[in-house]
C-alpha cells in the first residue's frame, strides 16, 4: 500500500486595486447565477476536474451526482454569492464554472473554479477569477481566499499571477492530507 502526502495551500488576495475583467475570448459569453443552473455548474464542474489532481483529494468530484449535490451544499451555505458565482458560455453549451461565498464577515472564499481541457489556455481562468473578484468587491468584501493543492502547478501560476499570496497560517490552520493509496 502507498502512501502519498498532499498539501493544500490557502491563498489570499487584498480586493482593492484588483485589475479589470479582461474581455472573452470570441465566441464566449457571461453567464451569471441564476437557481435554474445548478445542474450546469454542476456538470461543468464535474468535467473540468475529471483531470484535476483534486479529485484524488475530494472523491465526491469523480461522481456526477456528489457534485450535483456539492454545487447544492454551496448554493444553501449562507454566505452563498451569486454575484461573485459564474458560469461562461460557448457555442456548444458551457464551459467553465467558479462558485463563491462570503466565508466570513467581508471576505470572500472562490469555493472552485474549473474549465473544460478543450477552452484551456485562453484566459478563461484568469477572465473567471477576476469576475468573482469584482463581485466580492462591488458587494463591499475586502479580501479573499481560496484553497489550492501544491501540485497543481497550473491552478498555482494563476493565482500567483493574478495577486494571490500565500496565507500565513498557525499549525492548526494547516491542512496536509495524507491518502492509503490512489489508482
Ligand atoms: C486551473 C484552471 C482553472 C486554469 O484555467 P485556464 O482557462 O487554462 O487558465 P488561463 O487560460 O487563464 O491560464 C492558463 C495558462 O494559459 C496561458 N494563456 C492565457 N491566455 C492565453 C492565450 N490567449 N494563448 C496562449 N496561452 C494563454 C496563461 O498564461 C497560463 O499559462 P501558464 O500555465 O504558463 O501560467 C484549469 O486548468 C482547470 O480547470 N483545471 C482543473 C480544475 C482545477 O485545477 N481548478 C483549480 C483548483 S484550485
Amino acid at each position: 500500500m502507498s502512501v502519498v502526502h498532499f498539501t493544500r495551500y490557502r491563498m489570499e488576495i487584498d480586493l482593492s486595486g484588483v485589475p479589470a475583467v479582461p474581455e472573452l475570448p470570441d465566441g464566449y459569453y457571461w453567464v451569471p447565477w441564476d437557481d435554474s443552473l445548478l445542474t450546469i455548474h454542476a456538470e461543468v464542474h464535474y468535467r473540468a476536474f475529471h483531470d484535476c489532481i483534486d479529485r484524488y483529494l475530494f472523491p465526491c468530484f469523480s461522481d456526477r451526482d456528489s457534485c450535483w449535490f456539492l454545487l447544492r451544499e454551496i448554493r444553501d451555505k449562507p454566505g452563498f454569492m451569486p454575484q461573485a458565482t459564474w458560469l461562461i458560455g460557448a457555442a456548444n453549451g458551457c464551459v467553465a464554472t467558479i462558485q463563491c461565498i462570503e466565508a466570513e464577515p467581508r471576505v470572500g472564499s472562490i469555493q472552485n473554479v474549473g474549465v473544460l481541457p478543450r477552452h484551456r489556455h485562453q484566459g478563461l481562468g484568469q477572465a473567471l477569477i477576476l469576475q468573482a473578484l469584482h463581485g466580492f468587491h462591488e458587494a463591499g468584501l475586502k479580501r479573499a481566499w481560496l484553497d489550492v493543492t501544491a501540485e497543481n502547478e497550473q491552478a498555482l501560476r494563476l493565482y500567483q499571477r493574478l495577486g494571490f499570496r500565500m496565507k500565513e497560517m498557525s499549525i492548526k490552520e494547516i491542512h496536509d492530507w495524507k491518502l492509503e493509496e490512489i489508482s
